[in-house]
């Protein structure tokens, strides 16, 4: 039986958006408010949906606790509280955009999830703007 089960998480972080390569006019023009030099946080809510089969012994798809601690050393731990542009090594080359920080991740929980799991990220930026990631 194929089931889907989801885990909630949050982290706050700061970030700005720019390209060297761009003149300060360009990377106005498209990334206005989050190209602020000066940076800028967002409240980022995260769901992790983990999708396999319920294992007939426990009644589990995963240990709820597992995922909960997967996701607080991956992500929370990596990214709460940090400006991604400066902390966070991932970013160093990459725009923090909402759909990069879904896809690193997706990667980071991907390395060390139970590879017989999919998973699926949903990333909030603002409580409008959403990106899922299914890898
Ligand atoms: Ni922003």
């Amino acid at each position: 039986m194929r089931i889907t089960a989801y885990r909630k998480a949050h982290f706050n972080a700061a970030h700005r958006l720019y390209r060297q390569d761009w003149d300060d006019k360009k990377n106005a023009a498209i990334f206005g408010k989050c190209n602020n030099p000066h940076y800028h946080g967002h409240n980022y809510d995260l769901t992790v949906g983990v999708t396999g089969d319920i294992d007939p012994e426990t009644g589990y798809l995963i240990d709820l606790k597992i995922l909960k601690d997967i996701i607080k050393k991956e992500v929370e731990n990596a990214l709460d509280h940090k400006n991604l542009n400066l902390e966070v090594p991932e970013f160093k080359e990459l725009n923090p955009t909402v759909e990069n920080i879904a896809v690193v991740i997706y990667n980071k929980i991907k390395r060390v999830l139970d590879e017989r799991f999919e998973l699926e990220i949903t990333l909030y930026e603002t409580p409008r703007n959403f990106v899922v990631y299914k890898g």
